[in-house]
């Protein structure tokens, strides 16, 4: 029986979707009238649509109806979608198919575990939605990341024990998370910012082979999270 599995965050991981949120999230930004900058951007990371609205207008301290707050969640995703459409594989971030190589021959299954309710749209435009084992995205989990539940979900879906999955993440909500569902923590991107990772790197191109292979027998050995 396989006894680790790996769990994929898709934003900031496999592909820099954030670029797209920014853009979208800055033009209704400026249509508000307040400034959206990058660095503002970063609380956005990991975070649900909806959730990143509420950010959106405490950074603008701005108070909307639901009503209002309805149609601009779908403005914005429709400008994200025209991003989003044009995307191919060369968008997919360096490392990440040759991680994905690496697992596929070790006979490592993994599944995706993202916020964004589009992800199965993004996986299919760049070419690699039929390599996932699984996918749970924004559709599929009732509580956002810090909650483990999409992790939860990830490694029911793999059919492996929660402590048995590694998880690549780079958000810090998304380290939370897998902490919490007692999975190993990937961070990938500032290691300052994801210090309550159990590894980190700065992206998937330090990820070798002999890395993966010596986590995945030393998982197999031994120690769970108390
Ligand atoms: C996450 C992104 O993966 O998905 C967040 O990091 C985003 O920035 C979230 O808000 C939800 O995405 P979507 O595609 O459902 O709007
Ligand atoms: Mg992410």
């Amino acid at each position: 029986m396989q006894k680790t599995g790996v769990i994929f965050d898709l934003d900031g991981v496999i592909v820099d979707t954030a670029k797209y949120h920014y853009l979208a999230w800055k033009n209704l930004a400026d249509k508000l009238g307040f400034e959206f900058t990058e660095k503002h951007n970063e609380l956005l990371k990991g975070v649900s649509r909806v959730r990143s609205l509420e950010i959106l207008l405490e950074i603008g301290n701005i108070k909307l109806s639901e009503e209002k707050k309805q149609e601009y969640l779908v403005t914005k995703n429709e400008e994200y979608l025209g991003f989003i459409t044009k995307m191919k594989a060369d968008e997919i971030l360096p490392g990440a198919l040759e991680l994905l190589d690496t697992l596929d021959s070790l006979g490592i299954k993994y599944v995706l575990g993202s916020a964004s309710k589009n992800a199965p749209l993004i996986l299919k435009q760049v070419g690699i939605f039929e390599r996932f084992a699984g996918i749970v995205d924004g559709n599929s989990v009732s509580k956002a990341k810090p909650d483990p539940e999409v992790f939860l979900i990830g490694a029911k879906k793999l059919n492996i024990p929660q402590e048995n999955c590694i998880v690549f993440e780079d958000a810090i909500a998304g380290i939370e998370a897998a902490n919490r569902a007692n999975m190993t923590s990937i961070g990938i991107g500032n290691e300052e910012t994801l210090h309550e990772a159990d590894y980190n790197f700065e992206n998937l191109t330090e990820v070798t082979s002999d890395f993966i292979k010596k986590l995945i027998s030393e998982k197999n050995k031994k120690k769970h999270r108390v």
